[in-house]
């Protein structure tokens, strides 16, 4: 069986390196950096095992690189993995689908095997993307077109691909669908379920997904707010215990101070758009998800400025750039929207991530932010160090040591990766969504606020007459 891919970004590498261990796959991109770089075993993408199966593919031959200028060699299979980003308006812009489909329907004789092949997307497109783009080709005969979309995460992308907890396969024939079914039998064996339904509502799939995830998120960010307001209580064991009802589960219930990357952001917004076309009204919880997500950086900023007073002149530590460990991704980030927040106020900025010699850091430079790759270096004489990526590196460190060097001991867990931890006396620590030791705090300035006590539906606790 032979595969060509179309996109060399993190979804189309990842499947080209696990598809490669077992069959010829071609991998094609427009960028010649990009395809230079994996030519050479470089993949640019940080991400567990990818090097690895890189290497084993390019020197195995099965996996075989080419700029889109080159000639590609027929094959059974086509995947279409380019990027599908936000507009301006956040609408999906589905320009790279459509240059792909226009070299396949150009070269279609040199790409396509002349006996039979399958084109499917893999990209996240909103329903309707895939006839719209592909049947025109289908008609031609000898080609089936498919919806087949990938659920990666970034950081576990090999072990997602190679071990996925099903597989989709969205078509408008039974022709097109069994083959690519006998196509991922034969690679994952039977165990893995594969679901076989229309185009659209495999389309749909992928952002039921992503949406659904997103709102989890929300939620307990929502929750983790509220949490904060009622003495002693605490959002981490809040959601413990909710997460053991199996019609919950415990996955993607931890706060923080929200979601980026690639996927959730976008494709909420991608969704809204669509709803809105569609019904000619607002989502209105598609909405509110991403309205709570778009505050929750900022919550960080408040707590410190709360703990610290004006932060003009101080020096406040960052650990953590990109969106999520394990990658060196920084799409929509929240330390971004951290950073530029801190810089407004007139701090000045030092930044740790453990991978920082992997990070395209310039949109964080403008902001005069100082880079370190040692985290003591980077902890000096600060006045505050807010943590927003949960990296091993981090939760590995003893809060004493954190805070040796370091002008006034104020930890901001964006992660709430110290919550269970005992924490010395003389570190101000505050994380989301619990008040447990924000109470032997007082923030900077503090006015005893009758309306912030947790009883003030009633006069005074209740007292039982005996
Ligand atoms: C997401 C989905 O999880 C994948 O299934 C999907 O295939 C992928 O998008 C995609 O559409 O390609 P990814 O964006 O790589 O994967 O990362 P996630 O692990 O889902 O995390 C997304 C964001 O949510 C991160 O910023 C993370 O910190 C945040 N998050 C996650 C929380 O704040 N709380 C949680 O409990 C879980």
């Amino acid at each position: 069986m032979k595969i060509t891919i179309f996109g060399a970004g993190y979804v189309g590498l990842s499947t080209a390196v696990c598809f490669a261990t077992k069959y010829d796959v071609s991998l094609v991109d427009v960028d010649h950096e990009k395809i230079s770089a994996i030519k050479a075993g470089k993949s640019l993408i940080y991400e567990a095992q990818l090097d690895e199966l890189l290497e084993k593919g390019l020197s195995s031959g099965n996996l075989r690189i080419f700029n889109i200028e080159e000639n590609i060699p027929p094959s059974e299979i086509i995947f279409i993995a380019v990027g599908t980003p936000s507009d301006q308006d956040g609408y999906i812009n589905l320009q790279f689908v459509r240059n792909v489909v226009k070299t396949i329907q150009k070269r279609q004789k040199e790409i396509l095997n002349p006996n039979y092949s399958l084109i499917a997307i893999r990209s996240t497109v909103i329903p309707g993307t895939t006839r719209r783009y592909l049947q025109h080709l289908e008609k031609r005969g000898n080609i089936g077109i498919a919806f087949s979309p990938e659920f990666l995460s970034q950081g576990t992308a090999i072990k997602d691909t190679l071990y996925p907890c099903r597989m989709i396969i969205g078509s408008n024939t039974a022709m097109a669908s069994t083959f690519l079914k006998s196509f991922y039998t034969n690679f994952y064996g039977e165990k893995i379920p594969i679901l076989q339904m229309s185009i659209e509502s495999a389309e749909f799939a992928k952002y039921a997904a992503n949406a659904f995830l997103a709102t989890k998120i929300s939620f307990v960010n929502e929750l983790a707010n509220i949490v904060e307001s009622v003495d002693d209580a605490d959002i981490g064991d809040v959601m413990d215990s909710i997460g053991y009802d199996p019609r919950i589960s415990p996955f993607f219930l931890k706060a923080g101070i929200g979601f980026g990357g690639s996927c959730f952001p976008k494709d909420v917004r991608a969704l809204l758009q669509f709803a809105q076309d569609n019904l000619a009204e607002k989502p209105s919880l598609l909405n509110a998800v991403l309205e709570v997500n778009e505050n929750r950086p900022l919550k960080v900023t408040k707590l410190l400025r709360e703990h610290l007073g004006e932060l003009d002149g101080k020096i406040i530590a960052i650990f953590g750039l990109t969106f999520k460990p394990g990658t060196n991704d920084i799409r929509e980030t929240p330390a971004l929207s951290v950073i530029r927040s801190l810089w407004r106020n007139g701090a000045k900025i030092h930044a740790h991530d453990p991978i920082i010699d992997r990070i395209d850091l310039r949109s964080f430079s403008r902001y005069g932010v100082k880079f370190f790759s040692d985290i003591e270096s980077c902890l000096t004489g600060t006045h505050a160090c807010i943590l927003l990526t949960e990296w091993p590196e981090y939760q590995e460190i003893s809060i004493n040591k954190l805070v040796s060097n370091m002008a006034q001991k104020i930890i901001i867990d964006g992660r709430r990766i110290y919550a269970d931890r005992k924490i010395p006396v003389d570190v101000c620590y505050l994380t989301i969504g619990s008040s447990i030791n924000r109470k032997n705090h007082l923030p900077f300035n503090h006015t005893p606020n009758k309306s912030s006590n947790n009883l003030k539906s009633f006069d005074a606790p209740l007292s039982i007459d005996t």
